[in-house]
C-alpha cells in the first residue's frame, strides 16, 4: 500500500518518533503472525483429528474451511467496524476472538465445536486481515509505509511457519489439542500489546477528534511542522468522503477496477497455494513419506516460503509488478505441473524421484513467495480510487476468504474423484491462465501515484493501461 502523497523529510523526524512508530508497527503486524498461524496450524493437526473423531475427508474439509468461511464474514463486517469502533478496537476485537476461537478449538468434544471454533477464528483474522494493514497504512510515514506493508506479509509467513514448526514439535505426542490450543498464547500477548497502541490519527479526524489526532501524531512524528502538514493533507483528503457502493453502482470505471481486484484475490487463490499450506503433510504422504518426514518437509515448506517472501521484499520495486507475476505463475505452473507428472500412477518409484518432486513443490512455493503472495496485496490496495477505496479493497478481500474457502474445501474431494496428477494439473494449468490473465488485464503501478492511476482509470482507459 503507497501514499499518492510524498513527504520525503518525514523520515527525518526525532528517533523517538521513529522508535514508537516501529513498535508500533511492529504491534499490529503481530496481527498477521495470528493470521499466519491461523493459516498453519491446520495442516500437521488434520490426521490426529481425523483419526480420534473417526470423520470423512469431507468433513476434514470443512473443518479446515470453515475458518475461511468466518474470515470472509469477518472482511465483509470490517470496512463498518474499523470505521464505528476503529481501528484498535476492531483488532481487540479481533484478538479476543482469537483467544476464544483457539480455546474452543482445542477443548472441542465432537467435531461440530471444532468447526463452530474454527469459525470464530476466521472472524477473527478475517477482522485482522483488513485492519491491520489499515491502520499500518495510516500510522506509517510515507517513507517507511512500503516496507511496513511488506513486513506485515513477511509475519503471514513466519506465522505459517511457526505453526508448522509447533505442529512438528507436538506430533510426536500426536496431541493436536495442543497444536491448536497453543497459539491462543501469541493471540493473548497481541491483546496485552494493542493497549499500548494509539488510535489511527485518520480515524479520530474522521470522528472530528483533531486535537487527539495532532497528539497522536506528536507522539508518533515528534516534529510539530510535520505534524501540522499532515494533519491538514488528511483533512483535505477526508474531504472525499467514502461513498463506496454508490459509486459501484453509478460509475463504470470504478466497477472496472472493483472487479479487477476481485480477479486478482481469485486468482492469488486459485494458484493453489493454500492447497499445500493446508494439505501438505497428506501431499507428502501421497509421495511416499512416513509422518515423521511428512513433518519435517512441511516445516521446510514454511522456512522456504519464508525466505522467498525476503527475496520479494528485497525485489518487488525494483522489477515491477508485470515482471514479477509473469516470473511467479511461469514458476508455479511449471511446478505443479512437473510435480503432476512425477506422481502419476501413484508415489514417485525410487528415492531420488521422491526428492525430486518434493524440490518441484518447493519451486512452486518460491514461485507464489516471491510473487502473487505479496504483490496482490499490494495491488488490490494501488488500483482503487480513494473514494471507493474501502469498498473496494473490502471486496476483494471478501473475495480472498471465499475463494481461499473453495480451494480449503474441495482439494481432498478433487485428489479422491479427479486424482492426485489431474489435481496438480489442474491448479499448474489455471497458473498458465493467469499469466495470460496478468498480460491482458493488469497494470504496472511501480513508481506512479495513486492519483495518477485514479486519474487514468476514471478516464475510461484500458485496465492493462491505468499504471505506466
Ligand atoms: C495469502 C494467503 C496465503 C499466504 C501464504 C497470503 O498472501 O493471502 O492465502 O496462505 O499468503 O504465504
Amino acid at each position: 500500500m503507497s501514499s499518492a502523497t510524498s513527504a520525503p523529510h518525514i523520515s527525518a523526524a526525532p528517533a523517538h518518533g521513529a522508535s514508537s512508530i516501529f513498535v508500533i508497527g511492529l504491534l499490529a503486524s503481530l496481527a498477521g503472525l495470528m493470521f499466519g498461524l491461523d493459516i498453519g496450524v491446520i495442516s500437521g493437526a488434520q490426521s490426529f483429528i481425523q483419526k480420534d473423531f473417526h470423520i470423512s475427508d469431507r468433513t476434514l474439509e470443512w473443518v479446515v474451511s470453515s475458518m475461511m468461511a468466518g474470515a470472509a464474514m469477518g472482511a465483509l463486517g470490517c470496512s463498518w467496524l474499523s470505521a464505528s469502533l476503529g481501528r484498535k478496537r476492531s483488532l481487540m476485537l479481533g484478538g479476543i476472538l482469537f483467544v476464544i476461537g483457539s480455546l474452543v478449538c482445542a477443548l472441542a468434544p465432537m467435531p461440530e465445536v471444532l468447526i463452530g471454533g474454527r469459525f470464530v477464528l476466521g472472524i477473527a483474522i478475517g477482522i485482522a486481515s483488513y485492519t491491520a494493514p489499515l491502520y499500518i497504512a495510516e500510522i506509517a510515514p510515507e517513507a517507511t509505509r512500503g516496507r511496513m506493508i511488506s513486513t506485515y506479509q513477511l509475519m503471514i509467513t513466519t506465522g505459517i511457519l511457526v505453526a508448522f514448526l509447533s505442529d512438528t514439535a507436538f506430533s510426536y505426542q500426536g496431541s493436536w489439542r495442543w497444536m491448536l490450543g497453543v497459539i491462543a498464547i501469541p493471540g493473548i500477548l497481541f491483546l496485552v500489546g494493542l493497549f499500548a497502541l494509539p488510535d489511527s490519527p485518520r480515524w479520530l479526524m474522521m470522528r472530528g477528534q483533531k486535537e487527539e489526532a495532532t497528539r497522536v501524531l506528536m507522539r508518533l512524528r515528534g516534529d510539530r511542522r510535520l505534524v501540522d502538514k499532515e494533519v491538514s493533507e488528511i483533512a483535505e483528503q477526508l474531504k472525499k468522503p467514502q461513498v463506496g457502493f454508490t459509486l459501484f453502482k453509478e460509475n463504470s470505471h470504478f466497477r472496472r477496477s472493483v472487479w479487477l481486484g476481485v480477479l486478482l484475490q481469485a486468482m492469488q487463490q486459485f494458484t493453489g497455494m493454500n492447497v499445500v499450506m493446508y494439505y501438505a503433510p497428506r501431499i507428502f504422504q501421497a509421495m511416499g513419506y512416513a509422518t515423521e518426514a511428512q513433518m519435517w518437509f512441511t516445516a521446510l515448506v514454511g522456512l522456504t516460503n519464508v525466505l522467498a517472501t525476503l527475496i520479494a521484499m528485497a525485489v518487488i520495486d525494483r522489477w515491477g509488478r508485470k515482471p514479477t507475476l509473469y516470473t511467479g505463475f511461469t514458476v508455479m505452473a511449471i511446478g505443479l505441473g512437473v510435480v503432476g507428472f512425477m506422481m502419476m500412477g501413484g508415489a514417485p518409484k525410487s528415492h531420488d524421484m521422491q526428492l525430486f518432486t518434493v524440490i518441484m513443490l518447493l519451486v512452486f512455493i518460491v514461485g507464489f513467495a516471491m510473487s502473487a503472495g505479496p504483490l496482490i496485496w499490494t495491488l488490490c490496495s494501488e488500483i482503487q480510487p480513494l473514494k471507493g477505496r474501502d469498498f473496494g479493497i473490502a471486496a476483494s478481500t471478501f473475495t480472498n476468504w471465499i475463494t481461499n474457502m473453495i480451494v480449503g474445501a474441495t482439494f481432498l474431494s478433487l485428489l479422491n474423484g479427479l486424482g492426485t496428477s489431474q489435481t496438480f494439473w489442474l491448479y499448474g494449468g489455471l497458473n498458465a491462465v493467469f499469466l495470460i490473465l496478468t498480460f491482458l488485464l493488469v497494470p504496472e503501478t511501480k513508481g506512479v501515484t495513486l492519483e495518477h492511476i485514479e486519474s487514468r482509470l476514471m478516464a475510461g482507459e484500458k485496465l492493462r493501461d491505468i499504471g505506466q
